[in-house]
């Protein structure tokens, strides 16, 4: 056993943890934590781009009001105003930083970035590094990262739970965390710990995310008692490529905002009888009107159509896509491509202030598993590497404004694996893995209704039942923590659904079609822990 000590203890190295990173290593020492490698979360995938407010055509107005309207009334307008006056800054650090956005010849011979336009956006304000934006800010920030000697990297690591501080104040003093490579469990003590692990899309069988998508940050703080908000509000982004040899490749929505068309199976369009917005409404509803003409036409999947644009526009644009195509047989300069909805983007999470800041001192949240109130009922596209980016700032100046002031954490190693064996039955973990995630597709999908919210919440039940069993008797392992803490989220999410008397944004069910009056978040919080 062993124990390290930091200022700041950063869970997760996606567009959040990076950034935070770097914006506190000339200051701070860190620690900076994958359970995966560097690279392996939901930033190194993204395609479509950052929004953000970036010509004189397009106003912080403008990108305000389409946030607004996406998320359908419950978005926070101050935390929507402040995410936007800042994404400016926040893509000009990126600029600086060195990420190589795409840049196109204009009338007069000048190079500016190219903006591309998706869902929900009135204008092209989407900075972009063709179709693999993700890949090229991972790459750039992950090697300054490597090269900042106050940064201490700590890959294959996974966090298990906060270690908490006694009453009165419960001051967050750092992570229980699992060496995987050493199955071993270390103390890491901080006086400052952010949250930065990403999304739960995994909760669901099929999903554009990577496999670490487990919601393990939000699980981790509603453990330890703090608030999370809004967790039905699941995003199924519409287009993720259908062919049994792909796994969870997104068709980004740039291709809709570069003039896709979605097609039936034979062939004729469908989105102008579901929205006058038709293929560029926001995603809630263009997810849904998929879905429904699936199960109307009881097809696998629908079409999304390019070929008409020249095979030099879409080599320029969609290069990643053009080739996996290719390799799976798909022509997309001359042939549909077929896709279909899946589990994309997790719009609750942990509740933070503008800093970042969790209902527990010493902790922050921030990214994909942190509830800002930016994206209310529904995220609009391209925001969400900006909430990274602008929530990493805030964060970051927070923890230096009150560093001096933060007393040097200590805390004696209690962590005991006397009473637990090495597991002989790994099968509990894979079955319910799989369990778990189909229960969730079936029951707590894109259309809901109570009856079926209630299914679930009584499988799930069983689940819980059956793994808190494996996990007190076995030495635990990732997989383990990870099926655990998918069961907390989806208690959560379908809680929140429960709670949810109406349909709005991203959540649609048959018992409350309607939307309610007025706009109200479902803040749900811990009773097991005294605060
Ligand atoms: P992530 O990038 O997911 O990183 C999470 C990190 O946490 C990883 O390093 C992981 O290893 C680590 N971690 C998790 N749990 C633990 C633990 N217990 N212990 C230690 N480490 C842990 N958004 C946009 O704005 N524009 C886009 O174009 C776009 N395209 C997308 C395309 C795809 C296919 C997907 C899946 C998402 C896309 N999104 C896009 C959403 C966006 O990419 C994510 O919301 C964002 O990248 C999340 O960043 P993050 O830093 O919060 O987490
Ligand atoms: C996409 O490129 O379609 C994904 C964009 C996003 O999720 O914000």
């Amino acid at each position: 056993m062993t124990d390290f000590r930091y200022d700041v203890l950063i869970i997760g190295s996606g567009a959040a943890g990076l950034t935070a990173a770097l914006k506190l290593a000339p200051h701070l020492r860190i620690a900076l934590l994958s359970k995966s490698t560097l690279k392996q979360g939901a930033t190194y995938l993204a395609q479509g781009g950052i929004a953000g407010v970036l010509n004189e055509q397009d106003s912080i107005e403008s990108h305000v009001q389409d946030t607004l309207i996406a998320g359908d009334g419950l978005c926070d307008e101050e935390a929507v105003r402040f995410t936007v006056s800042n994404s400016q800054n926040a893509i000009g650090w990126l600029i600086d930083q060195g990420v190589p956005f795409t840049r196109e010849a204009n009338d007069t011979g000048d190079w500016n970035y190219h903006l591309t336009r998706e869902g929900g956006h009135s204008q092209r304000r989407i900075i972009h590094a063709a179709d693999e934006t993700g890949k090229a800010v991972s790459n750039t920030l992950t090697d300054l990262v490597r090269a900042q000697p106050n940064i201490d990297i700590f890959e294959h690591h996974l966090a298990v739970d906060l270690v908490i501080e006694k009453q009165p104040k419960r001051h967050t003093i750092g992570a229980y965390i699992l060496d995987l490579d050493k199955s071993r469990v270390d103390l890491f003590l901080a006086k400052h710990t952010i949250l930065a692990t990403g999304g739960a899309s995994k909760a669901y069988l099929y999903s554009s995310n990577p496999q670490g998508a487990s919601g393990d940050g939000i699980a981790i703080a509603w453990r330890a008692g703090c608030r999370v908000a809004n967790m039905e509000f699941n995003q199924f982004h519409p287009t993720i490529l259908y062919h049994p040899l792909a796994y969870s490749f997104l068709i980004t929505e740039a291709v809709r905002g570069e003039g896709g068309k979605l097609l039936r199976p034979d062939g004729s369009r469908f989105m102008d009888d579901y929205d006058a917005r038709a293929e560029l409404a926001p995603r809630d509803v263009v997810a849904r009107a998929i879905d429904g003409e699936m199960k109307r036409l009881g097809s696998d999947f629908v079409y999304l159509d390019i070929s008409h644009k020249s095979p030099e526009f879409i080599e320029e644009h969609f290069p990643n896509i053009k080739a996996r195509c290719l390799e799976l047989g798909i022509d997309i300069t001359r042939q549909p491509i077929p896709v279909v909805p899946s589990a994309h983007y997790t719009c609750g999470g942990v509740m933070v202030d503008q800093a970042g800041r969790t209902d527990l001192p010493g902790l922050y949240a921030i990214g994909e598993n942190s509830f800002t109130g930016l994206h209310g009922a529904n995220r609009m596209a391209s925001n969400s590497l900006l909430e990274c980016l602008v929530y990493a700032q805030s964060a970051s100046e927070a923890i230096l404004a009150i560093n001096a002031r933060t007393p040097e954490p200590s805390f004696e190693f209690e962590w005991d694996e006397s009473r637990v064996t090495v597991s002989d039955e790994d099968v509990v973990v894979s079955h319910n893995w799989e369990e778990l995630r189909r229960v969730m597709w079936d029951y707590v999908g894109i259309v809901r209704s109570d009856k079926q919210l209630n299914r679930a919440k009584a499988r799930i039940a069983l689940i819980r039942q059956e793994v808190a069993e494996h996990y007190g008797q076995y030495k635990i392992s990732g997989d383990l923590l990870e099926l655990r803490n998918l069961i907390v989220v989806s208690e959560l999410i379908i809680q929140s659904a429960l709670k949810r008397k109406e349909s709005r944004g991203l959540h649609y069910t048959l018992d409350y079609p309607e939307m309610a009056d007025t706009p109200e978040n479902t803040v749900l919080t811990p009773t097991h822990v005294t605060r």
